[in-house]
């Protein structure tokens, strides 16, 4: 099987008001001109999804959601499905973002739940996993991750477009990106793990870094063994700075 295209992902989180439809249309102009070789997508907060699905309509960019709602539809005030999504422009979503998992206390049965959503809801999924700093500390990060992992993705996935990305809960919004080492062995025991779950498929599932993903240290994440891409927060809220990212992939 081949190696797919990097993934690029803009994690709005919840920022954004209508001006920010603006950097997106500027990110997608960009691209117009100057084609990358990565895929790129932007995750806005529900209420810009269909605002800014039609901003960059007919781009190259492509839009998701942050989160889904594990049922098709129903009494669940305040929550979205995937086939809303979907019927707003979105074509991917985000599961299992650690800030849900602490926020919202989504447990990874929960985010497995979420993805069969998302799958049924035909949206390809990123599913987030990650250490907190004192799982890291007491030498519990892989063994942590790779639990996390198996228990968040359903057997459904097999023969799915789908992601994985690996954020570290301390690298997340401190400027504190992990180390290129750190991220070669986690991506290398996450690629392990989809590889005995998944077979030839798991070989080129994509895995995505996150955390402090800037500019500045994209290329030298992005080159690493395993890095199939990145999960932007900060930086992916101005054009420049994203663009510069998505280049250097
Ligand atoms: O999902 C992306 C994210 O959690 C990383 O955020 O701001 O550290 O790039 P940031």
């Amino acid at each position: 099987s081949t190696t797919p295209r990097p993934l690029i992902a803009g994690n709005w989180k919840m920022n954004g008001l209508a001006a920010a439809l603006d950097e997106a249309r500027a990110v997608a102009a960009a691209l117009e001109q100057r084609p990358a070789s990565a895929r790129v997508a932007i995750f806005p907060p529900s209420t810009l999804l269909h605002r800014l699905a039609e901003a960059v309509e007919g781009s190259t960019v492509l839009v998701g959601g942050q989160d889904c709602h594990p049922k098709a539809s129903g009494a669940h005030t305040g929550d979205i499905s995937a086939e809303m999504i979907g019927d707003a422009g979105g074509a991917m979503v985000i599961v299992g973002h650690s800030e849900r998992r602490t926020d919202h206390g989504e447990t990874c049965q929960q985010v497995a739940a979420k993805v069969e959503a998302a799958l049924a809801g035909d949206l390809e999924p990123v599913i987030c996993v990650g250490e907190s700093l004192e799982q890291r500390q007491a030498g519990e990060a892989v063994s942590f991750v790779v639990g996390q992992l198996r228990n968040s993705l359903p057997d459904s996935l097999q023969g799915k477009a789908f992601n994985v990305a690996y954020e570290p809960i301390w690298a997340i919004g401190t400027g504190h990106v992990a180390s290129v080492d750190n991220i070669i062995e986690m991506h290398a025991a996450i690629r392990a793990e989809l590889a005995t779950r998944f077979g030839e498929q798991g070989r080129t599932i994509p895995i995505l870094y996150g955390g402090s993903v800037k500019p500045e240290n994209a290329a030298e994440i992005l080159a690493a063994p395993e890095v199939g891409g990145a999960l932007v927060g900060g930086a992916s809220l101005k054009a420049k700075d994203f663009l510069a990212i998505i280049q250097a992939a």
